[in-house]
Order: C-alpha cells, then sequence, then structure tokens
C-alpha cells in the first residue's frame, strides 16, 4: 500500500473514530440530562408536598365550607369525625357528667362566652377542664365545631391541647389538658374573677409569659399555612400550667389568613372590647397584625397592672392603649406606666425594651406593627434561661369574696 493511501485510511478512521465517541458523549449528556430532570422534578415534588402537605390539606379541610363571611353555616359533620379520627377522644355527655360530679358547682373555675369550665377527672385519673356550650345557636356551633377542628390539628406546646370532645343531642362540651394556674388575668388582677391567686406575678415570671405566648402566636401565624388568625388574643385566654408555663387558648373566634401576603379577610368584628385593632374594629379587614395590635396589649398589661379598659379611672386614664403610647416611647417617663407591683425587679434597660416592643405592637398602622417572630427575637434575649419555671410565693384558689390566702396549690 502506498504511504499516502495508508495515511488517508488512517485519517478516516480517526474521523471516524472521532464521530463515534462525540455522539457516544451526546448521548451520555442527553441521558445524564434526562435523569437530572426526573431527579429535579421528583425532589420538587416531594418538598412541595412537605411544606404544603400536612397544613395545607389540613386546612383545606378545617375550614372547608366556612367562607370569610360569618353568616354562612359552619363545617360539615364529616369533618368533625376526620378531628375525631386524629386522636381526640369522643366523650359520652354521661362520662363528663361523672367526671365533674353531675356539674357541681364547687367544681366550676369559670365561665366565659362560650359557657362555664369545670373542673373534671376522667376515668384514667387524668385531670381536665371541661367548658359546657350554655348557648346554642349557629354560632356556638360554629365556635364548638371550629375549636374541636383546628385543635384537633395545631400541635405546639405554646397551644392548649385538646382532649376531647362530646356533642350528645343537644350538648356540645369540649376537653382540655387541665391548666392549674387558670388565666393570666387571674394572677394580674387577683380581686377579679371567681378565683384569686394571691401571688402578683414577678418581672421573670412576667417575660416568660410574654415570650410563651408570643411562641403561640407565631406559631398560629407563621408555622401555618395558611396561616391562622387567632382573634380573641387577651389574658384570659393565656392559661398557666404548674409551672407558669404559658398556652393560648380559645380558637373558637380563629379564622383562616389571606393566602396573599398581605392581604386581609373580611370579616365580622369580633372579640374583647380593649384588645380590637383600630383597623379591624373600623373596617372589618382581618389580618394577623390584628392579632399583633391584641398582642401589644396584653404586654401593656404585664408592664402595668392594668385592665386594657377601665372607666372608673380617673380622665384620660380609662383607656389602656390610649394613656400609655406617649410614655412608652419616652426612655424618662416609661417608670410611670410599670406595675407598682413590679418595684425593685426590673432593670430600666429590659422595662424600657418591653415597653418599645408594646409601643411597636400597638401603634395604628398595622402595616409598621412586628411579625410575631419579630416579638419573639427581640423576647428571648430578655428571658433568663436559667429560670425554667415559676414558684409563686403562695397561689391557691379560694372563693371570689376572700383575699390572700397562704395555702399552696399544688397538682395532686
Ligand atoms: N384548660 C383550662 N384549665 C384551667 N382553667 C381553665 C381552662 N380553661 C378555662 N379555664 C378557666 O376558666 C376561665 C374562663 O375561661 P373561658 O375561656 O371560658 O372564658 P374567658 O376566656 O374569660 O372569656 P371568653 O369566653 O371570651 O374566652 C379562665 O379564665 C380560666 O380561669
Ligand atoms: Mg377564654
Amino acid at each position: 500500500m502506498e504511504p499516502e493511501e495508508y495515511y488517508r485510511r488512517k485519517e478516516r478512521v480517526a474521523l471516524f473514530v472521532s464521530l463515534i465517541m462525540a455522539s457516544l458523549s451526546m448521548v451520555s449528556l442527553l441521558v445524564a440530562f434526562s435523569y437530572y430532570c426526573y431527579i429535579r422534578n421528583k425532589v420538587s415534588k416531594r418538598s412541595h408536598l412537605q411544606q404544603m402537605g400536612h397544613f395545607q390539606m389540613s386546612f383545606n379541610c378545617v375550614f372547608e365550607g366556612l367562607d370569610n363571611d360569618d353568616n354562612k353555616s359552619g363545617i360539615s359533620n364529616s369533618s368533625l369525625q376526620v378531628a375525631c379520627e386524629k386522636g381526640l377522644q369522643v366523650f359520652t355527655f354521661k362520662q363528663l357528667n361523672s367526671a365533674t360530679s353531675s356539674f357541681s358547682k364547687s367544681n366550676i373555675i369559670g365561665q366565659g362566652a362560650f359557657g362555664s369550665v369545670y373542673r373534671g377527672v376522667l376515668n384514667d385519673g387524668k385531670k381536665v377542664a371541661i367548658k359546657l356550650m350554655d348557648h346554642g345557636g349557629k354560632h356556638g356551633e360554629e365556635e364548638f365545631k371550629m375549636e374541636v377542628e383546628l385543635l384537633s390539628r395545631l400541635r405546639s406546646p405554646y397551644l392548649l391541647s385538646l382532649v376531647g370532645h362530646c356533642s350528645d343531642s343537644n350538648h356540645r362540651l369540649l376537653v382540655y389538658e387541665f391548666m392549674i394556674n387558670g388565666g393570666l388575668q387571674e394572677h394580674l388582677y387577683p380581686t377579679r374573677g371567681s378565683n384569686v391567686f394571691p401571688s402578683r406575678l414577678d418581672w421573670e415570671a412576667r417575660l416568660k409569659i410574654a415570650l410563651d405566648a408570643a411562641k403561640g402566636l407565631e406559631y398560629l401565624h407563621e408555622h401555618v399555612n395558611p396561616p391562622v388568625i387567632h382573634r380573641d388574643f387577651k389574658s384570659s385566654n393565656i392559661l398557666l400550667d404548674k409551672n407558669f408555663h404559658a398556652k393560648v387558648s380559645d380558637f373558637g373566634l380563629a379564622k383562616r389568613g389571606p393566602e396573599k401576603a398581605g392581604g386581609h379577610v373580611s370579616t365580622r368584628v369580633l372579640g374583647t372590647q380593649g384588645y380590637v385593632a383600630p383597623e379591624y374594629a373600623l373596617t372589618g379587614h382581618l389580618t394577623t397584625k390584628s392579632d399583633v395590635y391584641s398582642y401589644g396589649v396584653v404586654l401593656l398589661e404585664l408592664l402595668t397592672g392594668r385592665v386594657p379598659v377601665d372607666m372608673k379611672r380617673p380622665q384620660g386614664e380609662g383607656v389602656l392603649v390610649s394613656w400609655s403610647l406617649p410614655k412608652l416611647t419616652d426612655r424618662e417617663r416609661v417608670v410611670e406606666i410599670m406595675d407598682p407591683a413590679l418595684k425593685g425587679q426590673y432593670s430600666m434597660k429590659e422595662a424600657i425594651q418591653v415597653a418599645a416592643i408594646a409601643a411597636m405592637c400597638v401603634q395604628p398602622e398595622a402595616d409598621y406593627r412586628p411579625l410575631m417572630a419579630d416579638v419573639v427575637q427581640s423576647l428571648v434575649p430578655l428571658v433568663k434561661p436559667h429560670r425554667s419555671t415559676y414558684a409563686p410565693k403562695s397561689p391557691t384558689t379560694v372563693d371570689s369574696n376572700s383575699k390572700c390566702s397562704d395555702s399552696v396549690l399544688t397538682e395532686s
């Protein structure tokens, strides 16, 4: 073979081999890319399900049948059934009747808009608080169902747990974990209400309660999708366990928040006087910032030891927010609003910081109020980590007319 012919042949072979290799590389590239796309698709589907799945699916179900208009009737029985399957106990009226010694007056521990609250002991010895709805009607029924549905799905150490419920014929009862130290307002205003807890909460305990309650709202607003707006956040809906850990309670008025950020839902104005955000009261537009306002009012109660509205006070002092707001942002005047019972327990630096948080929460412009996550972040450094429990000097449950007693209330 001629050397020229030999080299030409070699050149053709080399070209052929290069072409084959190039095509093979293209094919492997294509295969690799398709595999990548397939995996990516799978991963994004899974993370989407993880993010949205639990809560979104639950909430679609929770709020199924409930429009933004409160006048539409409640949730279907089938969704109540779902709630029951989620680990809630279904009680008969007879069981709860025997748990409360036939709803004896001596077992009443409180009274709210829903009805009376009884102390009870279940067959297995578990202590519970039992709310007996004493008014029927569509709204009572809706509140009952909302409470059952929400609490069966939300799980947070900062929210009160529902043990079960009873819907025997006309009776509607809710059974909760028992919070031995009752509602926060009973400790802030010991002579009000049916139970008297003689010890005033000290500064550290108040900060810890403020943080726990903020975490409860943060969970509702930011860890649940779509967010839940509590709509009735107030000191009597913050309950305290034996270690004075606080839990947020009462979801009967709760609403699903807007899907899109910055949106609102329109509803008829509900809530408790003194805690309702001004823009919600005026327009009925409800956002998570309405809860932030109510939270600010509770923070003011903790700072001042005053109720949100008290028209018996001198002129200009009756409405807690209007009275305290000008002083909250003036470092020199913060001391004027502080609860005299706290004297000597706090540093001015701490008081000014908490006052600043309260001022931001209750400001009239909703958009400028902080997120609950911001509030939590601001309070965390103020709460002493070593103080995990609060042991008041002498708390007790006594009748409404008596003053302080020295007996100690413990969970037996
Ligand atoms: N789980 C519980 N454990 C112990 N005490 C409770 C429990 N739930 C309620 N209570 C007591 O019953 C009181 C009344 O509670 P309830 O929620 O019925 O009414 P409220 O919060 O005062 O008003 P509203 O009906 O507007 O929420 C509370 O302040 C508290 O002392
Ligand atoms: Mg309540």
